[in-house]
């Protein structure tokens, strides 16, 4: 690779998914990666395996999907958790483990409990073992921004000649100052001895709102592997963002001397899907990717772009893939036309059933709805990604509201194949209509957040519904879409709740074993 190549490393389907309620299914993980490919990120960290059997099969089913980008699985440096990494990326046309293990002096004395050297050691152990499966190996000093920077030097130098070959610098707790992230790298790489014998990458946190401006930095002091998420998802505050840098490398090509090989016209659809798949809303002011981000509200911004676009626009909205919404079918529009429109959206469709349930799902939204856009097929497959096991179906609902009456809801659901119904009043016909599926489902989860986007323009729009709820020491999210904005609600409760209880047990992988 040569050395201005930027490697674009995604973390959506890892780091990402450690927001609390963006868990993913293996089927959601496999569609995201697919847009990822299409985007040409060099590598996708599709999961951590040793987590449960779930994210074990996450990672494979997309070690099998992908073929054009490196699959990574990350690892703790132990050997359980490596050899789960290896065989999960094994059916992968090219894949990479990723081993960490903390290396600062407050996370190797509280957390570990290991000293320094016990801390070298197993990372060198833990290279060996990820050779057996791979030569494409990176290692991570995971809190690199508060560790020593003498002792980084030494254990960056011993798991190099151990065979590690990317370096990741993570900023894990999003402490550095940019100027500070940037010297800490050119140190690096300036007297770890072996240095030129690996890529350099760096991870940033964005608790202080830096982690695009430590990256960006830490590109210009030599670092050439950035690691990021599609609208900076992930722990916390979330990392870096992924359109951020890529099109700040793009569009001040003057400044950074490097480049991605990015399609960035799928920057936005890949936004859009991991939105609606984890629930997560991009705000409206978000760079690149939010609704007004290219949208100029002032007169004189409208005069000065409409008499020369570039007075108040550094990028072409086109360029990031923001198209008006695109009419794509219609009522009289057939299965074939459905299939392939999907297929040109990166959603497959594997069997004629599935086909079926998509067609049927579409025609009777085109019965209340004339126009169907992207979005809206994306929304209407969303359906199609519901948990394993569907406990809980919705059947029919029915909602009374009116002025100066206390509104109630009537539901009725399937539980396990058995139709069961329920009714209660409200303050207003959704807070019923959750109090209805309540009455059944008994949850008694707490709602942590209810929000209401509108997929397209138009009164006729769908509604998508996204509803997170608690319960003891689980954070799930629900997505429901429909043009009436309570059955949506309702879809997105009962989606919650068939979450909560798919009760998938998994390893925090920074529980802090090795
Ligand atoms: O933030 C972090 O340190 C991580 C590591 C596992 C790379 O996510
Ligand atoms: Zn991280």
């Amino acid at each position: 690779m040569s050395s201005d190549h930027l490697v674009i490393f995604d973390t959506t389907l890892r780091d990402g998914e450690q927001s609390p309620g963006a868990s993913m299914t293996r089927d959601e993980k496999v569609r995201i990666a697919r847009q990822l490919e299409k985007m040409r990120v060099d590598v996708i960290e599709a999961g951590f395996a040793a987590a449960s059997n779930g994210d074990f099969e996450s990672v494979r089913a997309v070690a099998e999907a992908v073929k054009d980008s490196v699959v990574c699985s990350l690892a703790r440096a132990n050997e359980n958790d490596i050899r789960r990494a290896g065989e999960a990326i094994r059916p992968a046309r090219a894949g990479r483990i990723h081993t960490f293990i903390a290396t600062s002096p407050i996370h190797m004395e509280k957390k570990l409990r290991m000293s320094p050297e016990q801390v070298l050691e197993q990372a060198v152990k833990a290279i060996g073992w990820a050779r057996e499966f791979t030569d494409n190996v990176e290692f991570s000093a995971e809190d690199a921004g508060r560790s020593e920077v003498d002792y980084l030097c030494r254990i960056f130098e011993q798991v190099i000649k151990a065979g590690a070959t990317t370096i990741n610098v993570p900023d894990t707790v999003g402490y550095n100052m940019p100027d500070q992230f940037a010297s800490l790298i050119r140190t690096l790489i300036e007297r770890v001895p072996n240095s030129d014998q690996v890529v350099w990458s760096v991870h940033c946190h964005n608790d202080l709102g830096l982690a695009v401006a430590n990256s960006l930095a830490a590109v210009n002091a030599g670092a050439r592997q950035v690691e990021c998420t599609v609208n900076g998802l992930g722990e916390r505050a979330g990392n870096a963002s992924m359109e951020e840098v890529v099109m700040a490398v793009r569009t001040r090509k003057d400044f950074f001397p490097v480049s991605t090989r990015i399609e960035t016209s799928q920057i936005v659809p890949a936004s859009k899907l991991v939105s609606q798949i984890t629930g997560y809303p991009v705000q409206p002011n978000k760079a690149v990717v939010g609704a007004n981000a290219f949208a100029h509200e002032s007169g004189i911004h409208q005069d000065g772009v409409l008499k020369h676009r570039e007075t108040y626009e550094i990028m072409r909205a086109e360029d990031v893939g923001w198209s008006t919404n695109r009419l794509t079918l219609g009522k009289l529009s057939g299965r074939n036309a459905l299939r392939s429109r999907l297929q040109e959206l990166g959603i497959v469709i594997e069997s004629e059933e599935q086909l079926n349930a998509a067609f049927a799902r579409f025609k009777s939204l085109a019965d209340k709805k004339q126009e169907i856009f992207d979005e809206d097929l994306q929304a209407l497959m969303s359906d199609d990604t519901a948990p394993p096991r569907e406990h809980y179906k919705l059947v029919s609902l029915r909602v009374s509201s009116e002025t100066g009456e206390v509104p109630s809801a009537g539901i009725t659901l399937t539980v396990d194949g058995s139709e069961r119904s329920g009714e209660a009043p409200g303050s207003g016909p959704v807070d019923a209509t959750f109090k209805a599926i309540e009455a059944i489902v008994g949850s008694q989860a707490q709602l942590l957040l209810y929000s209401v986007n509108a997929i397209t323009g138009g009164t006729d729009a769908q509604g998508e519904v996204t509803v997170r709820l608690s319960k003891g020491d689980r954070i799930v999210n629900g997505q429901g879409a429909d043009t009436d904005i309570i059955v949506a609600s309702a879809k997105a409760y009962v989606n919650a709740v068939n979450r909560l209880f798919s009760g998938v047990e998994r390893v925090d992988p920074q529980d802090g074993t090795v």
